[in-house]
């Protein structure tokens, strides 16, 4: 892995730097490029907009490695609330939420989390629209995976991520294909051991590739989540070679992050469903996305020491 991308990644889980970077007085147009806002107001803001503008949405209330039940039970109710604002704004049809397990008390117990994940899920269902568990560090996929399979027995819609840099995904996409499945394939963003990941970026594409096969040749509805060009293209042509019809998947990409080509894909008729995070809890967030592109990281950095 890229030494920065490690000391970013190692930055993110840091709770001295946190306090120091999440206190700063930020720019808030730095936060506000990959962050809707802090309230449900302003996330219900941005989803409208984007929706007006041809895209999908699916709305995640930041928090992650919760190990309080009092801050769990505040998520749940922020999705419960958010449900309801979206369907009072006509938005369900085209919006729908992303859940992080350890933001729910997948730390505390597993039962907490599939019992306040499934609080979210009848909601949604009220609401018209449905829920995807994001997927977290490789510590937590046989437990995500378990409560997936628990949700599914009452909201057989509810979705999954599935991470193609861990070298067990191309068997869980296989085992995860079925119909009825909803399963978002990602390139993985987490620190992970070479044990359980591939550390190569030519390794992790060459599975992505492996994996998107595995669900484009299921009977799933496959959501493959990725701004890589490359990916973008070899996965439209695949699509197109397995007869899938636009509508029977979809592309996602993060909310900042390739807007133009966001766009030219759903003008195109695919589905887009843009990923859109909302709340204060935004430090683990952006850390991740810096990661990704450490180009983003001098800004970053520039901003803080000018404002800070
Ligand atoms: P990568 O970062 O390798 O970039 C490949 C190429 O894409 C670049 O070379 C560039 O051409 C283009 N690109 C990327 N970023 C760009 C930018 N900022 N501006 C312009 N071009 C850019 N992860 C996880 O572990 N668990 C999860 O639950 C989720 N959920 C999730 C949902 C959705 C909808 C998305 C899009 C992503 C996630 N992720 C995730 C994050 C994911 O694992 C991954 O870290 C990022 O999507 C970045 O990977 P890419 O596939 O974009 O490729």
């Amino acid at each position: 892995m890229n030494p920065l991308r490690s000391l970013i990644l190692a930055a993110a889980g840091n709770h001295t730097i946190r306090r120091v970077v999440a206190g700063a007085p930020v720019s808030r147009d730095v936060v506000r490029r990959f962050v809707a806002g802090e309230t449900t107001a302003d996330a219900v803001a941005v989803t409208s907009k984007l929706v007006a503008s041809g895209l999908t949405v699916t709305l995640d209330y930041l928090g992650e490695d919760t190990t309080d039940a009092a801050l769990a039970e505040q998520t749940v109710h922020a999705y419960l609330e958010l449900l309801d604002a979206l369907e009072a704004q006509g938005l369900a049809e085209r919006a729908e939420v992303s859940v992080k397990l350890s933001a729910v008390g997948q730390l505390l117990d597993e039962r907490l989390a599939l019992e306040n994940a499934g609080r979210i899920c009848a909601a949604a269902q009220r609401c018209g629209t449905t829920v995807t568990l994001d997927m977290e560090d490789h510590t937590t996929t046989d437990s995500t995976l378990r409560v997936l399979a628990q949700l599914r027995e009452s909201w057989p819609w509810v979705g999954a991520v599935l991470q193609a840099y861990l070298r067990r995904t191309r068997d869980d996409c296989a085992r995860l294909s079925g119909p009825g499945s909803r399963v978002r394939l990602c390139k993985g963003a987490y620190a992970e051991p070479p044990d359980v990941a591939f550390a190569d970026a030519h390794e992790v594409d060459l599975s992505y590739v492996r994996c998107a096969l595995a669900l484009l040749s299921g009977d799933g509805y496959p959501m493959f989540a990725t701004h890589d060009p490359r990916l973008v293209r070899l996965i439209g042509e695949r699509a197109a070679a397995f007869e899938h019809k636009p509508g029977s998947f979809e592309f996602q990409m993060l909310y900042g992050v390739r807007p133009e080509e966001q766009l030219r894909l759903a003008q195109l008729g695919h589905t887009v469903r843009v990923y859109v995070p909302y709340g204060g809890e935004w430090y683990g967030y952006l850390m991740r996305r810096l990661a990704e592109r450490p180009s983003n990281t001098g800004f970053f950095l520039r901003s803080l020491a000018t404002r800070g």
